[in-house]
């Protein structure tokens, strides 16, 4: 098929829902390592990674070359028929995940982890209701929507119920109102009053991103974790840290982003980075937790072989070249070239992220900090005109999200920012043209 059958047939098909990027939808071919190519041959410098996905690089031959020796032995036979591959991995988690999270379940997706977990938390605890987090995001089944706290991702109705919002740590726009340091930290203080003001007091679970990633990879202030676990403990909740963008070392030193936080969660949820794109998602908690499930469940294709291979070969390769430290030294080199992009172009109001996860917040005005959805778009044309691929996020689409494989070097960093320059550069001149 061309180019141009395969937008036409991709309007025709799928749901109008599944909507794509770029006013020209860019058609993908093949991949290899960071770089991507189109359906025309133009090839990319991907760092976005499928969002926030390929974390050893697309097709990386030390894991393709596994799973299809796995694929071609045994591709599936499900979980009531046990295989090497699906203890191999859960061995290995169990290793590296903090506290006493040696258990695992695994699922398809993000979303099917994080079901897995609430009911978990809930069927432990006697409890039902949970605290989620404004601007989180948590996929995409009536449950996750209902913990999702942006609007654009929620749209069906009526939602799950037992589900409150607490106040982000969004300290660039805090919904206080206040400033890092001097606010003390208020939003996470304010945990408590939101538990005894919209809950029965008595939670089943808070959970959270480390960083917020479809939000606009908000970071919380250091102290933002230690103050809310606190509070929810005192009320008897558990704790779920959702990993799905922030795990598997995406930002630096650590296995997972809640690690920096210096708090132990009682269960974490992962999917994208740990299959490097193979579909996979894994719920990780304690045996007492796991055990009070009583009943039966079965996921069909929940620890497949296939994804149980490909994870167990990301997490060797991680090992191996020692991507846990590049993701932090490459990240740190990658955060301080986009500072280095703020203080020249007015457009970046805001550069945050940790490792490998890291974004920059577009807006008009640094004084008004309005959001420039329009100009982020742009923006991301004019990085794909110079053959580099991002993504974006925030409330608005006013945040570009940086998401490289773990692999990269400060070669591949220095291309993207000074395409990135460049194509500032390009966006500030258009706004100049039509007298913005
Ligand atoms: C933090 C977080 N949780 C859950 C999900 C849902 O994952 P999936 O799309 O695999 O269902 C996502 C997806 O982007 C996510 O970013």
């Amino acid at each position: 098929m061309t180019r141009d059958e395969i937008i036409r047939k991709y309007k025709e098909y799928l749901f109008p829902s599944v909507s794509t990027y770029f006013a020209e939808p860019l058609v993908t071919d093949h991949a290899s390592m960071q770089y991507l190519w189109d359906a025309d041959g133009k090839q990319y410098l991907d760092f976005f990674g499928g969002i926030v996905t390929i974390s050893v690089g697309h097709a990386n031959p030390k894991v393709t070359d596994k799973i299809i020796a796995q694929t071609k032995r045994l591709q599936h036979a499900s979980t009531v028929l046990p295989n090497e591959a699906i203890v191999a991995l859960a061995e290995k988690i169990a290793q590296i995940t903090p506290g006493k999270l040696s258990k695992s379940y695994f699922t398809n997706s993000g979303t099917e982890a994080n079901e897995t977990a609430v009911q978990l938390a809930r069927v432990h605890t006697g409890r039902y209701e949970i605290v989620a987090l404004r601007h989180a995001y948590a996929g995409r089944s009536q449950l996750a929507q209902s913990i999702t706290g942006q609007n654009t991702w929620r749209k069906s109705l009526p939602g799950a119920f037992g589900v409150v919002h607490a106040m982000n740590p969004y300290c660039y726009r805090c919904p206080l109102g206040k400033t890092y340091p001097s606010c003390d930290v208020a939003c996470a203080n304010d945990v408590e009053a939101v538990i005894q003001t919209t809950t029965s007091g008595r939670i089943a679970a808070f959970m959270a991103e480390p960083i917020q990633g479809l939000g606009g990879f908000i970071t919380p202030p250091p102290e933002y974790f230690k103050i809310v676990v606190k509070i929810v403990k005192e009320y008897g909740g558990l704790f779920i840290a959702d990993e799905v963008q922030t795990g598997w070392g995406r930002t630096g030193k650590k296995w997972f982003g809640i690690e920096h936080w210096e708090v132990v969660p009682d269960m974490i949820t992962a999917a994208k980075s740990l299959g490097n794109g193979v579909p996979i998602g894994a719920t990780f908690t304690t045996p007492e937790i796991a055990g009070s499930f009583k009943g039966l469940q079965i996921s069909t294709f929940g620890g497949n072989p296939v994804s149980c291979t490909a994870a167990r070969a990301v997490i060797q390769v991680i090992e191996e070249e020692n991507l846990l430290e590049n993701a932090a030294t490459t990240g740190k080199y990658f955060q301080d070239g986009l500072r280095e992009l703020q203080n020249k172009h007015a457009l970046i109001g805001d550069v945050r992220g940790m490792g490998l996860m890291q974004a920059i917040e577009l807006v008009k005005d640094r004084d008004t900090k309005e959001p420039a959805p329009e100009a982020t778009n742009q923006f991301m044309e004019e990085c794909r005109r110079e053959g580099l691929l991002i993504g974006k996020g925030g409330m608005v689409g006013n945040v570009i999200r940086l998401s490289p494989p773990l692999n990269i070097s400060k070669a591949d960093v220095d291309v993207a920012l000074c395409t990135m320059d460049k194509a500032m550069a390009a966006v500030a001149n258009k706004a100049v043209a039509v007298g913005a």
